[in-house]
């Protein structure tokens, strides 16, 4: 039997490489960046699949404009908000990602935005990196306790309830919002919020683990934010466009907000530079998922998902709409 073929967009680690080579025929690009829409469309030309990865947008109209002989594409991703899942689907074009594997490296990165957040330690390692040689006092570079202070988690999926369980573990209090009943076991004392105003109004450090979609986007707005008790502290591992991002600055100016610890930010990576550089902003690359070995398993997954689809016609973790179009809101 012929090998399906598979348009491959970005170069991924070694060990998965050699995997696609081994099953497919693999199609790639000649450089490793993201593929504009127009080099999607055209290098997808003769592809059986695709295997993407979160920079690679497939909007409505690409969607429309894949070929027809495309017809599975796996992310190599848990979101899934670059893809237009609901088009792809019409257009007979399943869709996976790669759940699960990544949940503990990223609930990992939501605590050390956390951690780095409260201890302000953006502007005491910007301190020390200037060569600042004061010697030690008792006022200097001053954080926040976590032990005792309330953890709203917004989005209790998977990454949301890791994180929950580490936070637990540092004393802290856990409440949650959730849009649909949590259904895996917490395997600690947590409280369920009645809205979002009142997880934003009863959260000292508030955690974004939503999916991004229209309904979710600025979802952390300036009305929100300022029902934060004073002095709180925003997390955000799960997509820029969740954050009204001018209104964080001027929270974090005014000092209403005391800090915010951000793996992700909206137009990546065109990063507003005040928020890159900000002393209370805790900033990193979208580096939730970055280890060795958590990217080397998103791989198989995507491959797994890839086979099963053309052993049985079916990817092993789908991504489906919901009834409206949206994608499905919890990571
Ligand atoms: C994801 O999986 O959605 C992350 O943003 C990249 O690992």
């Amino acid at each position: 039997m012929n090998r399906p073929r598979v348009l491959v967009s970005r170069t991924l680690p070694r060990q998965v490489e050699e995997r696609l080579e081994q099953c497919f025929v693999v199609i790639r690009q000649r450089h490793d960046r993201f593929l504009r829409t127009i080099e999607l469309v055209e290098t997808s030309q003769g592809a059986d699949a695709l295997l993407v990865t979160p920079v690679d947008r497939i909007d409505a109209d690409t969607a429309a404009r894949l070929p027809d002989r495309v017809k599975v594409i796996a992310t190599y991703s848990a979101g899934h908000d670059h893809l237009d899942v609901a088009t792809l689907n019409r257009r007979g074009i399943q869709v996976s990602n790669t759940p699960d594997v990544l949940t503990d490296a990223t609930a990992d990165i939501a605590m050390l935005c956390l951690l780095g957040a409260a201890r302000a330690a953006p502007a005491a390692m910007q301190w020390l990196r200037e060569g600042g040689s004061r010697e030690w006092s008792p006022l200097d570079h001053l954080g926040l306790d976590i032990s005792g202070r309330v953890l709203g988690i917004l989005g209790m999926g998977r990454i949301g309830a890791a994180t929950a369980y580490r936070a637990h573990a540092f004393g802290m209090i856990v409440r949650y919002w959730n849009r649909s009943t949590v259904e895996h076991p917490l395997p600690f004392e947590t409280h369920p919020v009645g809205s979002l105003d009142e997880l934003f109004a009863s959260s000292d450090f508030l955690s974004l683990h939503c999916a991004y979609s229209a309904e979710t986007h600025h979802i952390a707005d300036r009305r929100r934010l300022s029902l934060m008790p004073r002095k709180g502290v925003l997390i955000n591992t799960a997509r820029g466009e969740l954050v009204d991002e001018p209104a964080l600055l001027s929270a974090l100016d005014s000092g209403a907000l005391f800090g915010a610890g951000l793996d992700v930010f909206a137009n990546e990576p065109r990063i507003d530079d005040r928020l890159r550089n900000h002393p209370r902003i805790f900033a990193l690359p979208h580096i939730g998922s970055a280890t060795i070995s958590t990217r080397i398993a998103m791989g198989h997954a995507a491959v797994d998902n890839l086979i099963a689809f053309f052993e049985t016609g079916a990817v092993r973790s789908p991504v489906h709409p919901v009834p409206d179009g949206r994608t499905t809101p919890e990571k």
